[in-house]
């Protein structure tokens, strides 16, 4: 029997309205934009696998992009969602500022636009619905704090800094925090501070160039894990043993913190969670069903010292 191309799309659509195709209407006619900041670091690597799980257990369909730590390429990915009418955009921004025009132009498109991770600075907080991600004043803050109470002693204490990516949220207030804490105890001072862009190699090649001039540091605070381990491989080049001769903080508690700490080579990592995938997708959700949302909605997070590494290892996820 032949059927025509016109009785089987009628059969489809009848089948349709009375609900007998197994079909995930509302989950895979959802998609979302997301514009990541790039493959910088553990933890980028786990944020980004995060959300292609998630997404996929969802049943939202992912359109994914990578920026390469740039804020044009980003620009760029936003404005190609907004011409493939995406449902909702989602991005963690590189820097803070400069979003103001892209964004009005995904309102424009009735395009609502999730900021995970990273915040942005705006005049107009109408264009964006909300932002998930972590308080990194706060941890700044906590790897303040826990050097005041473990490094011992009365003389001065000369502090190193390796920054995150120039203009971003973390790295501005992840200084913020630090330099909040210290500055009622002036014997801890910064003495040297440059930006490791938040990767390895940049790390290890401004703590070799600290080095080569300054033999008197007493601890090294970097924004991030990858750039400690990258300043670690400079520490050990230059004789010295990382984690003894000069403590070393860092923040995000990625895996390979956790080995450098059970090592004995860094002293301590404060907790940024990366796996932000399971709950942007429920506000993807929220936010198309129209629900009212918190602008800010942050992440709860822990610090680890060395002697807690080896416990906690096997529970570590990132
Ligand atoms: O925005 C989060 C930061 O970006 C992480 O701490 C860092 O590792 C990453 O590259």
């Amino acid at each position: 029997m032949r059927t025509s191309r016109r009785s089987v799309i009628s059969a489809i659509a009848a089948g349709l309205v009375a609900g007998t195709l197994a079909m995930p209407i509302s989950a895979s006619a959802l998609t979302l934009g997301f514009a990541q900041v790039g493959a910088e670091s553990e933890w980028r690597t786990a944020n980004t696998g995060s959300i292609k799980e998630a997404a996929k257990a969802a049943g939202i369909s992912l359109k994914f992009s990578d920026a390469q730590q740039k804020q044009e390429n980003q620009i760029k990915a936003i404005r190609s969602f907004i011409a493939q009418k995406v449902d909702v955009i989602a991005f963690a921004p590189v820097v803070t500022t400069g979003w103001d025009t892209v964004l009005a132009e995904a309102k424009r498109a009735k395009i609502p636009v999730i900021l995970t991770d990273r915040s942005i600075e705006t005049k107009d907080p109408s264009l964006y619905v909300t932002m998930i991600g972590s308080d990194f004043t706060e941890e700044g803050r906590k790897a303040a704090k826990w050097m005041l109470e473990n490094v011992k002693g009365q003389g001065d204490v000369n502090i190193v800094e390796l920054q995150g990516t120039v203009g971003s949220a973390p790295a501005i207030e992840r200084k913020k925090g630090f330099e909040e804490v210290i500055k009622s105890e002036p014997r801890f001072k910064i003495t040297r501070s440059q930006t490791g862009d938040f990767t390895r190699a940049k790390g290890k090649e401004v703590m070799e160039a600290f080095l080569k001039t300054d033999k008197n540091i007493q601890v090294l605070y970097a924004h991030n894990d990858d750039m400690a381990i990258g300043a670690i491989q400079a520490i050990e080049a230059a004789g010295m043993k990382p984690g003894k001769d000069i403590t070393i903080i860092s923040i995000d508690a990625v895996k390979g913190a956790f080995e450098a700490m059970m090592a004995g080579k860094l002293n301590v990592s404060v907790e940024c969670n990366p796996l932000l995938g399971p709950q942007l997708m429920n506000i993807v959700k929220d936010v198309k069903a129209g629900k009212q949302l918190p602008k800010r909605i942050n992440t709860e997070e822990g610090v680890f010292p060395m002697e807690t590494a080896a416990k906690e290892f096997p529970n570590r996820k990132y």
